[in-house]
């Protein structure tokens, strides 16, 4: 088969050790742009449906409402983000040039309306549109997979980074699987496949099996590049191990409605998600640069939220719900603070340092030594970008609190501070895209 367009011939890996983030291997610029401009787009309309349609997410997953928000943030803003960065640094972490460029701008075409239809036809209960939606983001997505798995076979030097992105895409593949078929299923209640607990199963390889591991993953290379500190992945092993152990467990016991299973995969996921943060809080105490900014700060404080979101999960599996909340109450909190604390507050904090340095590097590098060049950090207002993160983490405690005591005007307000939050990262982007 004749690809559509390859990249380049494979270079020294001296030489693809270049720029830390963009090397002479790396991708045109305009393909992880456009995921990544998606990615922020529908992160900002994910925080403002929730100004809209707060109340709720105090009442049933269920929702239209609920699930139409839900695939905003998961489809648009973090499997948007995730097509982008993988574009971007496949060719860097693993020296695999991206098999053709040209299939993955051509998927983003598909991709787009894929994911409007999707959330129009949640939000609207329009069955029809949802399959269709579904089946287009489907195929964006397997088109996606193909193009990355051709490059890693063609190309990649295998490290632990790379077997976490395996998993990931495994995972990936597994979820959109299970939500066609479950997408499908509402268009044609005739032929519907009935699976037990497939929202659980659905939502946790989705959102922990492809995103959660692939960042963490991708972390033990970034938080050692950006707070300049040493690698320290000995345990990664470990924390993938745990990681695939535990959403197996959730996915075959929810499955099957093996109670003791699910609940032994929570706490192994859990045991992933700890190590895990044991290791990123080593490499972020022993970092050489003192001062965090606003960027790193952010995937700091997703530790945090990530550690909350795993003890909620685990209370959720043994049915520990405080008095007074109801376990659709609990269950929806504990998807926020997973997908907006942790995988959200990572991403943005990560993106914030990706995108004015790729912004940058496409610019000025070739200027460098022959005119006078503006510095990364000039490109936007961090002062902005601090004001977004205080309101970020207020939106997002609020959100919480007002979610669990099942006050919908909270989660309005809540969504406030956290559509400021998401518009101070869209400055960035359209700051560091103008200088
Ligand atoms: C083409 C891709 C996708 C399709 C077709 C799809 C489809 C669906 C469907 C039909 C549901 C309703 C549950 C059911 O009826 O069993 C659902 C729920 C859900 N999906 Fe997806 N999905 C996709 C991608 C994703 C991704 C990438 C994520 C996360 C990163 C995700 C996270 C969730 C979550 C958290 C829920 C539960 C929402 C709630 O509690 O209201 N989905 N999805």
């Amino acid at each position: 088969m004749t690809p559509l367009s390859r990249s380049g011939p494979a270079k020294p890996a001296s030489l693809a050790r270049s720029g830390g983030i963009a090397t002479e291997r790396s991708p045109e610029f305009s393909l992880p742009l456009r995921y990544f401009g998606l990615g922020v787009v529908a992160y900002l309309l994910a925080m403002l449906g929730l100004v809209v349609a707060g109340p709720a997410l105090t009442g049933s997953p269920w929702n239209p409402h609920v699930l139409g928000l839900t695939h905003v943030m998961t489809l648009g803003a973090i499997v948007g983000m995730i097509m982008g960065a993988a574009y971007q640094m496949v060719p860097v972490v693993l020296l695999a040039p991206i098999w053709s460029q040209r299939l993955g701008k051509a998927g983003f075409w598909v991709f787009l309306p894929g994911v409007i239809a999707m959330v129009i036809g949640f939000w609207a209960s329009q069955p029809a549109l949802l399959g269709i939606g579904a089946s287009l983001a489907g195929a964006a997505i397997a088109a996606f997979l193909v193009n990355l798995g051709v490059s890693l076979v063609r190309g990649a030097q295998w490290n632990v980074v790379g077997a976490f992105l395996v998993a990931s895409m495994l995972s990936l593949g597994a979820a959109v699987t299970l939500g066609m078929i479950r997408a499908l299923s509402y268009a044609n209640p005739a032929g519907a496949w009935q699976i037990p607990n497939a929202l659980t199963i659905h939502a946790h390889l989705a959102a922990f099996g492809c995103a959660a591991l692939l960042i963490f993953g991708v972390s033990y290379r970034l938080i050692p590049m950006f707070a300049v500190t040493a690698e320290n992945d000995r345990r990664a092993g470990a924390v993938l191990a745990l990681g695939v152990a535990g959403v197996l467990g959730i996915a075959c016991g929810s499955g099957h409605e093996w109670g003791g299973v699910v609940r032994g995969g929570a706490i192994l996921a859990a045991a992933s998600a700890g190590l895990w943060a044991w290791d990123a809080l080593a490499m972020f105490r022993s970092r050489t640069r003192r001062k965090l900014d606003a960027g790193l700060t952010y995937a700091y404080s997703a530790i945090g939220w990530l550690i909350l979101a795993a003890g909620m999960g685990v209370a959720l599996a043994w049915g520990w719900i405080p008095p007074g909340v109801t376990p659709d109450r609990w269950a929806i909190a504990y998807a926020v603070a997973g997908m907006v604390g942790f995988i959200g507050f990572t991403t943005i904090g990560q993106f914030h340092k990706i995108m004015p340095f790729l912004a940058w590097y496409h610019r000025y590098s070739s200027l460098v030594g022959k005119t006078k060049v503006p510095l990364i950090k000039d490109l936007y207002n961090e002062k902005v970008t601090w004001s977004g993160f205080w309101a970020a983490q207020l939106g997002l405690a609020l959100s919480l609190a007002s979610i669990l005591a099942g006050w919908g005007l909270g989660v309005q307000v809540a969504g406030v501070l956290l559509t400021a939050s998401a518009l101070a990262t869209a400055g960035m982007t359209i700051q560091t895209l103008k200088r």
